[in-house]
């Protein structure tokens, strides 16, 4: 099974993917992920990424396009893969679709995750995660079962993302309005366009998603 979580930033896609991967054993492929892993090894790919995230850009098409291509040909992603973070501009997911029909596979769902803009400054300010095994949690909304220590791996330092401060999610907002809302009719007209209420509590978000994904 393929899937596209699409939302803004902090709708909760990161957080889904997460219990879908164990739920459907598939992978998510988030474009984000990928490239703070690159800002984080210093590599040349990572130096090009790192001034634009930090400014709530998107960065370049070709760039994001051709690492999608070459992750989804791993051999881990065979099961299937949740798309988190791409396509993000009617570009991506136009050339999505000729990469998809390249390797003889198929979208099975797009699902847009449904959040109302006053939300997600709360939902990102608060985010953080593990320094070591990278669970996601909030200040409110997502706490440790213990204080101060992950519940996936034990760890004990958590970090925050260099881009989740209210200055740049305003910018990150407005990119998501202006480059990424404009995919959703494009996946509406080819009638595989589905939505969950991401507005409700995280326990909550997941049913829907597992009642639409089982249907
Ligand atoms: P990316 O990492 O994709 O960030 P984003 O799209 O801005 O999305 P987030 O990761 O901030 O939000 P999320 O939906 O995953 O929310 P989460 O589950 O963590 O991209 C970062 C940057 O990389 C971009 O700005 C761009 O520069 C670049 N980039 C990436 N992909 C690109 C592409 N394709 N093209 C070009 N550039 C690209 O949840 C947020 C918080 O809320 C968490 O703390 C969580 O605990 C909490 N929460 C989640 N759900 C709920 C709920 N239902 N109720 C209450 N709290 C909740
Ligand atoms: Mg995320």
């Amino acid at each position: 099974m393929n899937i596209i979580l699409l939302g803004p930033p902090g709708a909760g896609k990161g957080t889904q993917a997460k219990f879908l991967e164990d739920r459907f054993r598939i992978i998510q492929l988030s474009t984000g992920d990928m490239l703070r892993a690159a800002v984080a090894s210093g590599s040349a790919l990572g130096q090009q990424a790192k001034a634009i995230m930090n400014a709530g850009k998107l960065v370049s098409d070709s760039l994001v396009i051709q690492m999608i291509s070459e992750r989804i040909d791993q051999p881990d992603c065979q099961n299937g893969f949740i798309l988190d973070g791409f396509p993000r501009t009617v570009p991506q997911a136009e050339a999505l679709d000729r990469m998809l029909a390249d390797k003889g596979l198929r979208l099975d769902h797009v699902i847009e995750m449904k959040v109302d803009d006053e939300a997600l400054v709360d939902r990102i300010t608060g985010r953080y995660s593990c320094a070591k095994c990278g669970a996601g949690y909030h200040d409110l909304f997502q706490i440790p079962k213990v204080a101060g220590c992950c519940d996936s791996c034990g760890g004990t330092a958590f970090k925050r993302r260099a881009d989740d401060n209210a200055e740049t999610v305003k910018t990150r907002l407005a990119q998501y309005h202006a480059q990424t809302a404009p995919i959703l009719p494009y996946y509406q007209d080819r009638g595989i366009l589905k939505a969950v209420d991401g507005m409700a509590a995280i326990d909550d978000v997941t049913r829907q998603l597992e009642a639409l994904l089982a249907a």
